[in-house]
């Protein structure tokens, strides 16, 4: 199982209707079928991923790319922000885009700044991030992958998300949703500190 997908689904989205009907494949019945397709589409998302060097990859569009690249196969609204409100986010849907804008211009002082440290930078843009939760699905997700791809393209060891604790998801993602709790509150120690552990 790679990194990314947790298979405790707590703290997640529940899908809305509109995001049912959006689904590119008519025959599915389950999670796990939809589980599947999902993972298959986000291996070739980063294979895609891998390949990309561009300049411009801390800006909203390369962030909506990568999202159609993970999800398109599977999604019709892939790649494209929601437009219904979430409980997870503060932020109404018309505030998607201008919330990002500044985000990516918030990150690229925080890395030219040179003050704060890759793990914080990497905890603050992940949880910036999260909470702005542009897609109506797939945030999760796509931020785990897309924090990794910024840590690799600056020369940065890139976070496990705790791989240590892979063989208790419950209690991974237990800790991963309590850290993201209490960053909304403005203590990043615990998410600090569960994105310390790096890749091998
Ligand atoms: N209190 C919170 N504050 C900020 N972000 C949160 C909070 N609770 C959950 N999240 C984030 O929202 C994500 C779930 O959103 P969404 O369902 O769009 O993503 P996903 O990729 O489908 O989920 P998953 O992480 O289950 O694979 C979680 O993975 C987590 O990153
Ligand atoms: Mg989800």
């Amino acid at each position: 199982m790679d990194t990314h997908n947790f298979i405790d689904r707590d703290g997640s989205t529940p899908l809305d209707h509109d995001q049912i009907i959006g689904i590119r494949f008519a025959h599915l019945t389950t999670m796990g079928e939809l589980d599947e397709l999902e993972d298959l589409n986000i291996q070739k998302g980063l294979e895609w991923l891998n390949r990309q060097k561009a300049e411009n990859y801390l800006s909203m569009e390369f962030l909506c790319r990568l999202h159609e690249k993970l999800f398109g196969d599977v999604w019709k609204w892939a790649g494209k922000f929601r437009t219904v409100e979430v409980n997870i986010s503060k932020h109404r849907p018309y505030d998607v885009g201008p919330q990002l804008k500044n985000f990516f211009e918030d990150v690229k002082l925080w890395i030219e700044g040179g003050k704060m440290s890759w793990d914080e930078i990497s905890a603050e843009m992940h949880h910036r991030l999260v909470s702005i939760h542009p897609f109506p699905n797939g945030n999760g997700r796509t931020t785990r992958i897309y924090t990794e791809y910024v840590q690799k393209r600056n020369h940065q060891r890139v976070t496990s998300w705790k791989a240590s604790l892979a063989l208790d998801p419950q209690e991974r993602r237990k800790i991963y949703i309590k850290a993201l709790q209490q960053a909304d509150k403005g203590n990043f120690e615990p998410l600090i500190e569960f994105m310390k552990e790096k890749k091998t």
